[in-house]
Parts: C-alpha cells; structure tokens; sequence
C-alpha cells in the first residue's frame, strides 16, 4: 500500500467517523424523563455503540472514492457524508443482525461483545432496525439535490439492501449452511449478502456527482468486481487471521459449517479468484482515467487487507 494511499485511507475513514457521529442524532426523547426515554436511552446506546465503534468503514470511502473520480466538490460535499452514512448505517444494522443467534450466533465483533451481548436480543434487532430506518431518513435531507436524485438513492440502497439484495443474500446464506453447494450458488449468495451494497456505495457516489451512463457502467463492473472480492477475502480471513486481529472470532465459518471460497476452492483457489477479481476490477476502470487511481487502490486493499 503506498504512502499517500495510507494517509488517505486514514483521513476518509477519520472524516467517516466524524460524519456518522453527526448523523446518527441524539434522539432527544419528546417523552418527560417520568415515561419511557430510558428505554429510548437505550436504543440509542446500541445504535451508536454498533455503529461508532470501530468498523474499516470501507463502504463510506468508496462512496468518497466513487464521487471523487467523477467530481472532486461533491465528493467533498455533506451531502457525499450523508450518503456514505446511509451506506454505514444499513451495513451496520447488516451487521448487528448477522450477529444474532438466530443467524451467525457470534459473541464478538469488531473487538468488543457483539449488540446483543452488550444489550440483549430485542435491543439489538431493535437498533438494526432503526440504524436502517435512520439511513433512509437521511437521504431525505440531501441539501441542493434534485428530488429525483434523492428518488433514485432511496432506490438504489432499498433494492441493494432488501431481499434482492443483502437480506435476500443472508437468507440464502442461512439456508446453506450444512449444505454442499456449487460455486455458482455460492457466487449468488457472494454478490447478494455483501457485493450488492458495495455495489450500492459506487453508485451512489458516482450519481450524486452525476456521472454519466457510461461511467456509471464501467464504475458497476468495478463495484461488481470488488464486491464479490471483499467477500471471498472475507472467507479467506475466516481461516488465515487470528480472533485478536480480525475482532472477530477466527474459525466461525468452519464451526457453522458455512460454504465459503476456500470451502470450494481450497486457499489457493480463493487466492487466485480474489486476484482474478481485482484485474477485473482494474480493466473496468479503464475509461474513467487517472481520477479512478484511489478506486484501483481500494481493490487492491480489500484482497490484501488483514482484517
Ligand atoms: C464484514 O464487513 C461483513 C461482510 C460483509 C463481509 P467489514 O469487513 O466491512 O466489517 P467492518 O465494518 O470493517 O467491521
Ligand atoms: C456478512 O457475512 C454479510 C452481512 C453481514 C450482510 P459474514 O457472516 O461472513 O460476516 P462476518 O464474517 O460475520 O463479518
Ligand atoms: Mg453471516
Ligand atoms: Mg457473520
Ligand atoms: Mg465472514
């Protein structure tokens, strides 16, 4: 990773988590101390712990990166910081339900007890669903920005996220698990569960700077790309890393018994597929030009990041 790629990982993520501390809100209760507001205290204790701490914050980078290589003032606009949260904040709850026992049953997450380990089961799955809510209200209060865009962020992230997207990826997940499937099955749940709002991040970048059709298209094969990549890189870490480094626990696939890359493919394999993946995602960029050179960086981070 070069230097200056560094510095801005680290100042986007910095600015990320700046933004996300402005956006989740202090939810001042309309209710006197006397009723409910420590129940709604709460609430919003876990939204901010699942959502402020910790997290590479990756989604909202590439929303930066994305309206970056198209147009520089947006990406440095806040209306690019509410886009990225919304992003953030529909990966979180992602996160804190995946968690549950219901579905991957995992103690840890992102180096501290998991949502429902912190709180309990009803506030967690309460907290996923208002860190989703609160994504959508968000692209409500763009400033400047035609309604019809605002339609179509709404539109994209709704479509990324729901069941033709990522809920309908940690479904098919769920019902895998103890099955023997193929790779093209495993490809399907790959793009849904993770890649669709990776890909949702790209786009949503890129049509806030209003790119044109044709970038929009090369920057959709790159996100395609990517995403599926984070995915398999996620599955390799699963085995290679360790629980103090990941901050999560190492080996919860194999306990599950979940189909995953190296399951299919053997280490080697998954290896090869996420290079594979990564030049994809390089040709793709080709139209856009030197101002896609931090979404190359980005590819290459997430086949060789270590967490
Ligand atoms: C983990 O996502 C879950 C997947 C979709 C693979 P990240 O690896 O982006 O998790 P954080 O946000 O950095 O904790
Ligand atoms: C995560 O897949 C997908 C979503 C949360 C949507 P995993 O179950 O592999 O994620 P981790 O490994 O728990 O972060
Ligand atoms: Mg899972
Ligand atoms: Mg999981
Ligand atoms: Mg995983």
């Amino acid at each position: 990773m070069s230097q200056s790629f560094q510095a801005y990982l680290q100042q986007a993520k910095q600015r990320a988590d700046r933004a996300l501390n402005l956006y989740v809100g202090s939810f001042a209760s309309p209710y006197s101390p006397a009723d409910s507001s420590e129940y709604l205290a709460r609430l919003q204790q876990a939204m901010q712990y699942s959502l402020i701490n910790g997290g590479k914050r990756v989604r909202p980078v590439l929303v930066y990166a994305a309206a970056n290589a198209i147009n520089p003032d947006t990406s440095a606009s806040s209306n690019a910081d509410k886009v990225a949260c919304a992003v953030e904040m529909i990966h979180a709850y992602s996160l804190i339900h995946d968690d549950l026992p219901a579905m991957d049953d995992d103690d840890l997450r992102r180096g501290q007890p998991t949502c429902h380990k912190a709180f309990d089961e009803a506030t967690a799955i309460l907290a996923g669903d208002a860190l989703q809510a609160r994504a959508f209200e968000l692209l409500t209060e763009l400033e400047e920005c035609p309604a019809e865009t605002q339609l179509t962020l709404v539109k994209i992230l709704s479509t990324a996220s729901g069941q033709q997207g990522m809920v309908g990826g940690q479904a098919i997940d769920l019902g895998a698990a103890d099955q023997t499937i193929d790779l093209e099955h495993l490809e399907i749940i790959h793009r849904l569960k993770t890649g669709a709002l990776i890909r949702a991040a790209v786009a949503m970048g890129a049509i806030l700077a209003n790119a044109s059709t044709q970038q929009l298209a090369d920057l959709d094969r790159y996100a395609e790309a990517i995403g599926l990549a984070f995915q398999v890189q996620d599955d390799i870490l699963d085995i290679e890393s360790d629980t103090a480094t990941l901050g999560k626990t190492q080996g919860a696939d194999q306990a599950l018994n979940k189909p995953t890359y190296p399951a299919l493919l053997g280490l080697g394999g998954a290896k090869e597929k996420a290079r594979q993946l990564h030049q994809q995602a390089l040709t793709a960029l080709e139209g856009i030009g030197d101002s896609a050179q931090t979404l190359k960086d980005l590819s290459s981070y997430i086949i060789s990041r270590s967490h």
